[in-house]
């Protein structure tokens, strides 16, 4: 015999019910909403990648690359479950041919790397990526920030995140002050934790991402990207906040931020709430104009953010709550007929308010629990319908709030809803 044995989901990955999946697929509608209005265009790319992919495109330097990402051998394939989508979409513009003309498009859904789970942090979590190709023009940037802070404003938690912005300027810019910062920091290598010393030589702009509470000093000390900018990257930054400013928008200039992935240049940012602990990144993006030439198309520019639905769903529960609509009906139907007369009617009220939630009590149970059952639904009416109901062609409509009931034939069961 089979030795009976309990599954447990993989670390790190969650199942969704109950008010969590309420909220996940909340933000998820709040955010196609905003999409849409915005002009940008569903694309969706598969979860797995050739592991070449993403670690040309991330960067093979980067935490991502080097230990977070689930790859396997396919026969003579390697393959990797999508750590995040831009790279993705990058590969499926160049092979749609869709490197011409302004592109904006977005997809959703699961993302994975392997971190160490926490609250906020997942291994199998959840991402909008956002992606605008063929504009290199900084209001491009700004109009994508403007939309994640009216976003924000949809959901109710404007006042509890903030934008931080920074300009990582041009790749021959970062090439000077990666020169600049391994000076700096060879001096004090003592300094340093293991992991920093590790990235001295491969990506030391990394360095000043360490949240490492004892080389806090040091980094504060070390020298300035902002010092090393030249025309057009002090350009294109001050006309991105030129826009932010004359829409009102608050910011942070945090010349720390450096993102977590190699493709960036010009304007990154993130935005940020202290209400989630330490994982209190809820989205984060830029500019990244080199990418689709970095992995065989044409010179592209592009610009576009990733926003965590998992956090942004946390954090709506956590400061913001909503007040989830309660169903409208809940049939209590007492008998075989009972059951097939209010599949007929709770579907007519289905068409007549698509938009309300109409549950059938379908288990036979007797009227006391089906009772039972309305009331803790939350549902504003109880339909009921039994063998007598039936022989008079008509329903009991109770007001579970008031306690008020009334008879109403099966032909003006609609009506009673609907005017
Ligand atoms: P990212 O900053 O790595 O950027 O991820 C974007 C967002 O995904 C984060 O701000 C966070 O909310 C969420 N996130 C990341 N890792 C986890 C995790 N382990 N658990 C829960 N949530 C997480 C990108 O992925 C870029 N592709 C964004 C982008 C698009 N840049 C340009 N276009």
């Amino acid at each position: 015999m089979k030795e009976k044995k309990q599954f447990q989901s993989i670390r790190g990955m969650r199942d969704l019910s109950g008010d969590d999946a309420w909220y996940f697929d909340y933000v998820c509608d709040a955010v196609r909403k905003t999409l849409h209005s915005h002009g940008y265009a569903a694309f969706h790319t598969p979860i797995l990648e050739s592991t070449e992919l993403f670690s040309r495109s991330i960067g093979e330097g980067t935490d991502v690359v080097e230990k977070e990402m689930f790859t396997f051998d396919d026969h003579d394939d390697s393959l990797t479950m999508r750590p995040e989508g831009t790279a993705g979409m990058v590969r499926a513009v160049i092979q749609n041919g869709l490197t011409f003309g302004t592109n904006k498009l977005w997809t959703a859904g699961p993302m994975f790397r392997r971190e160490r789970p926490q609250k906020g942090r997942y291994r199998q979590f959840h991402q909008f990526s956002v992606e605008a190709f063929g504009v290199a023009e900084p209001e491009q940037d700004a109009e994508q920030i403007l939309m994640t802070a009216n976003l924000w404003e949809a959901l109710g938690i404007a006042e509890y995140v903030k934008l931080h912005i920074n300009s990582l300027a041009t790749p021959s810019v970062r090439e000077n002050y990666r020169k600049a910062l391994v000076e700096y920091f060879s001096v004090h290598l003592d300094k340093l934790d293991t992991d920093s010393q590790r990235r001295l030589d491969k990506n030391p702009l990394r360095i000043l991402d360490s949240k490492n509470p004892a080389m806090q000093a040091v980094i504060a000390d070390a020298p300035k990207l902002s010092d090393y900018w030249d025309e057009v990257s002090e350009n294109h930054f001050k006309r991105v906040l030129n826009c932010l400013d004359t829409a009102g928008v608050e910011y942070v200039v945090d010349d720390t931020l450096v993102r977590g992935l190699d493709y960036y240049n010009h304007t990154v940012y993130e935005w940020v709430t202290d209400k989630l602990g330490s994982q209190g990144t809820i989205c984060g993006g830029g500019r990244y104009d080199g990418l689709c030439e970095l992995i065989g198309g044409k010179p592209t520019p592009a610009v576009g953010f990733g926003l965590g639905i998992d956090r942004t769903a946390l954090l709506i529960q956590e400061v913001a709550p909503i007040d989830q609509e309660k169903p409208l009906a809940y049939f209590v139907l007492l008998g075989e007929q009972a059951k097939a007369q209010g599949l007929v009617l709770a579907n007519q009220l289905r068409d007549a308010l698509p938009e309300r939630e109409i549950i059938t009590h379908l288990t036979d149970t007797g009227m006391k629990a089906q009772f039972k059952k309305a009331n803790q639904s939350g549902a504003e009416y109880a339909i009921i319908i039994g063998e007598e109901e039936i022989v008079n062609q008509q329903v009991g409509i109770k007001n579970l709030a008031e306690g008020s009931q009334q008879i109403v034939a099966f032909n003006d069961f609609i009506h009673f809803f609907n005017h």
